[in-house]
């Protein structure tokens, strides 16, 4: 059968990322230009900034990966882009550029479901693994535990009612001081703290056992550092860290537990940016081992947002005949299976 190379994009937040990737599996290049720094002068991400530097860099950006790929444009069978979920200036960036490209081309067009290009970077990292599984997908705007019943198809048995995983990381790191990139850290202060220090609330949602909440955690997280600053008491920002860190970790591990029992699946995978946190990726791997349970996580560059995911999840849209037309448009609030 032939190769199938597809050149894949990403613009929908902070990296202006692209890729060519060879039969859904195989990275041939993975080119991520990250705008953290600037980002960071304003803590947290501008999406007005975001735009503006998606269009300096994409054109770098996307024929540095066909140069790494050794690749034309020519060669390439298809172009796959994130339309969705996301800022819409930072998307409309991609999109643009992707029917540009296809247009001038002649290529086929895939917009690609950005939460969808989550799950699909453990197709990168495992290529024995194939659906059905659950997985667990811990982003910066997206909180779901799904069963990937078939490519791009899922089951979605769990999601936040309010704040994301990733969100709740970063609104804690500012409430800290420890600033923006939240994640990243608040993971790093965790290991010098110790997570039974504080206890936060762990929210359990008695009808719907497989959603999130965590506005709860976060307040409660405001709250005890109020209470320290108006009674004089130090703040140990390590041990709130990791108090805070703990708390999500139990969380996510015992909705994913409970779907896993309950449903009788033995495959699990993580992804999304949260994925790369280092207590999370410990105590996965300690239960899954415990409960015989196979455990997937992708390698942390493929956790956060990367074209290779894209390319990835666009080869399986491509090949079920998925195409779209120059009328493709950015959809900030896409939804999982379309909605
Ligand atoms: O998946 P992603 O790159 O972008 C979205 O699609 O949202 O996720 C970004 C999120 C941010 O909220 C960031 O703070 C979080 O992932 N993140 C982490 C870590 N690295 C990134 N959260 C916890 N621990 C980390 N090590
Ligand atoms: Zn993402």
């Amino acid at each position: 059968m032939k190769d199938v190379l597809i050149l894949g994009i990403e613009s929908s937040c902070d990296e202006t990322a692209a890729s060519v990737v060879k039969n859904g599996r195989m990275i041939l290049s993975d080119v991520i230009s990250s705008q953290i720094d600037i980002h960071t002068l304003y803590g947290g991400v501008v999406p007005e900034i975001a735009s503006r530097k998606h269009i300096e860099r994409i054109d770098y950006v996307i024929q540095k990966a066909l140069d790494d790929a050794d690749v034309t444009l020519e060669e390439i069978d298809a172009v796959a882009v994130t339309y969705g979920p996301g800022l819409v200036g930072a998307l409309l960036v991609g999109v643009a550029e992707a029917k540009a490209l296809a247009y001038a081309a002649k290529k086929p067009l895939v917009g690609v479901n950005h939460i969808e290009g989550h799950v699909a970077a453990n197709y990168l990292e495992y290529p024995d693994l194939e659906p059905p599984f659950l997985c667990e997908i811990v982003s910066g705007g997206h909180t779901h535990l799904v069963i990937v019943e078939d490519y791009g198809e899922f089951e979605i048995l769990g999601r936040t009612r309010d704040d994301a995983a990733g969100e709740a990381f970063d609104k804690v790191a500012r409430a800290i001081g420890l600033g923006y990139p939240g994640g990243p850290k608040v993971d790093r202060a965790a290991k010098e703290g110790d997570p039974s220090a504080i206890a936060f609330p762990r929210a359990h949602i008695e009808d719907a056992p497989y959603d999130f909440s965590f506005s709860g955690l976060k307040s409660a997280v405001l709250n005890y550092i109020n209470k320290c600053r108006m009674t004089g008491q130090e703040i140990s920002v390590p041990d709130v860290a990791a108090s805070f860190q703990q708390a999500v970790v139990d969380v996510l591990l015992e909705n994913a537990m409970r779907a896993a029992k309950d449903r009788k699946i033995k495959k699990l995978a993580l992804a999304g940016g949260v994925a790369s946190n280092s207590a999370i990726r410990a105590a996965f791997a300690e239960k899954c081992a415990r409960k015989n349970i196979e455990l997937f996580i992708p390698p942390l560059r493929l956790c956060t947002d990367n074209g290779a995911m894209i390319a990835a999840a666009g080869y399986y849209e491509y090949n079920k005949g998925i195409r779209h037309g120059l009328d493709l448009n950015a959809v900030p609030g896409l939804g999982l299976n379309g909605r």
